[in-house]
């Protein structure tokens, strides 16, 4: 990987999270060496990134996806961090990968508290018919403290006063729960919790601690690369993404400044990630779902259990684009990797892609999960949008309160499986591949046709 020298080379999701960057910033670490730098610079365990390392499935949620490779990695100071949940994940590494001398955690990154995932889902319960589908983890309130100016930060657990004030912001998220949310805390369970918590705490006492800009700073200045590891995907972005149906974090490429504490002209042009179809997970609007609303709400009640129950051979070229949708989950496993919630899936969309292009200023892309596709006779791609009569490929400000149309362009598919043809595409994955391409205007550097690391066709690739 030469990109973006002397300049931080941001990995971006283009969609709504879920594109497969897990493989992607694997992939690129494998060619990075101990002066480089994998950071993660926003979000917290909401983000599940999977990896697929000498036959072996990790999902890593906080840990930056370079853990296998050399180069060094940081959690960033724009993160929230539950300390459990980043001492539950190291657990998970080979004792043989030597990660721990090779990373380090920014003092300014928030900390993630018990009482935290309770406003989550408390409030998200209180919500009803207005819930955004969190994840659960605590995410929203961590960085609502944040700027409430209450938080505690990871640099704070070295200062005397720490469990002072812990205790303190756990008192007022309890009071909160008991006066507005009218939920009594248990104290075992609070206990349970924070023993948790504590342990995770005494872990990250014994990490590096760094500041996230004198770190990357350094890195560029001895000729070192910086690969910002982006978390979630740009329509999930806080302020750009389809608001409210976001996380609490900035999750585009220029996130980067205020989550690593660096200037714009650090940031080199972004590498963008996006499936070959589009999926995503929660509430909100989402133009190209199979099956629209029927799809929405399916997604929202029922579990992966009752699915196959009701779909056990879901057939991807059904009339009933429902049922297709159904079939799409299926083949591309597109069940959440934190929350194991059924993903929302449907066909390519232009528009939102051209948007993201457009914000992360996204120079080259990874096409991912072309693969499966296979088993569908025919796929489609939302070229435009018909909005008020009009044909365009601009979104509108709020997707959910706009009647979208969308305009389709189909295409034939190749037969048989994409590992089949090895290191080349054939005629038909190509043609797809180069149509999008060329209706975005970015070079497709990379196509992943399966889950390992080999699996895959470089393009452009240096
Ligand atoms: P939160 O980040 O847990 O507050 O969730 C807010 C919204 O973002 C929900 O719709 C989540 O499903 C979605 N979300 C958060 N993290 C991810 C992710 O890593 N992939 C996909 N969706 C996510």
């Amino acid at each position: 990987m030469q990109k973006n020298q002397n300049k931080i080379t941001p990995i971006i999701g283009m969609q709504w999270g879920d594109e497969g960057k897990g493989k992607g910033v694997a992939r690129i670490a494998s060619s990075l060496s101990p002066k480089d730098l994998i950071v993660r610079f926003q979000g917290g365990n909401n983000a599940g990134h999977t990896i697929y390392h000498k036959g072996i499935r990790y999902v890593f949620q906080l840990i930056p996806s370079g853990v296998f490779g050399q180069a060094q990695i940081h959690l960033g100071a724009g993160m929230v961090i539950n300390p459990g949940a980043l001492l539950a994940e190291t657990k998970k590494i080979p004792k043989n990968v030597s990660f721990l001398k090779r990373i380090s955690v920014s003092p300014h990154a928030i900390l993630t508290m018990p009482t935290h995932l309770l406003l989550d889902s408390i409030s998200e319960k209180t919500k009803g018919g207005k819930k955004i589908g969190s994840t659960g983890k605590g995410i929203s309130p961590s960085y609502t403290d944040l700027t409430l100016r209450r938080a505690l930060r990871v640099g704070d657990i070295f200062y005397s006063d720490f469990k002072k004030k812990y205790d303190h912001l756990s008192k007022e998220h309890q009071e909160t729960l008991l006066n507005v949310f009218k939920y009594k805390v248990s104290a075992k369970e609070l206990k349970e919790n924070e023993k948790i918590f504590f342990e995770g705490i005494k872990f990250l006492h014994s990490l590096r601690i760094t500041n996230s800009a004198e770190l990357v700073a350094k890195t560029l200045s001895t000729r070192g690369k910086v690969i910002a590891e982006g978390a979630q995907g740009t329509l999930l972005d806080v302020r750009f993404g389809n608001y409210p149906f976001v996380t609490s974090s900035h999750t585009i490429a220029s996130g980067i400044g205020t989550g690593l504490g660096v200037p714009p002209s650090f940031i080199g042009g972004a590498i963008g990630l996006f499936k070959a179809y589009t999926s995503r997970v929660g509430e909100g609007p989402f133009p190209t779902e199979l099956g629209g609303e029927q799809s929405r709400i399916w997604c929202r009640d029922k579990k992966v259990a009752d699915e196959k129950i009701k779909f056990p051979n879901p057939d991807p070229n059904s009339r009933n684009e429902f049922e297709q949708g159904v079939a799409l989950r299926h083949l591309g496993g597109e069940i959440g990797a934190v929350t194991g919630r059924l993903r929302r899936t449907g066909w390519m969309d232009i528009p939102l892609m051209k948007y993201a292009i457009k914000i992360n200023n996204a120079t080259e892309l990874i096409l991912t999960k072309l693969d499966i596709l296979s088993s569908f006779k025919k796929i489609k791609v939302c070229t435009h949008y018909i909005i008020n009569g009009k044909k365009t490929q601009e979104i509108p400000f709020d997707l959910s309160r706009s009647q979208i149309k969308c305009v389709y362009k189909s295409f034939p598919v190749w037969k048989g499986e994409l590992s089949d043809y090895g290191k080349k595409l054939p005629k038909e994955a190509l043609d797809y591949v180069k149509f999008l391409e060329k209706i975005l205007s970015v070079p497709i550097i990379y196509v992943g046709t399966g889950p390992e690391e080999h699996h895959c066709v470089e393009r452009y690739w240096k």
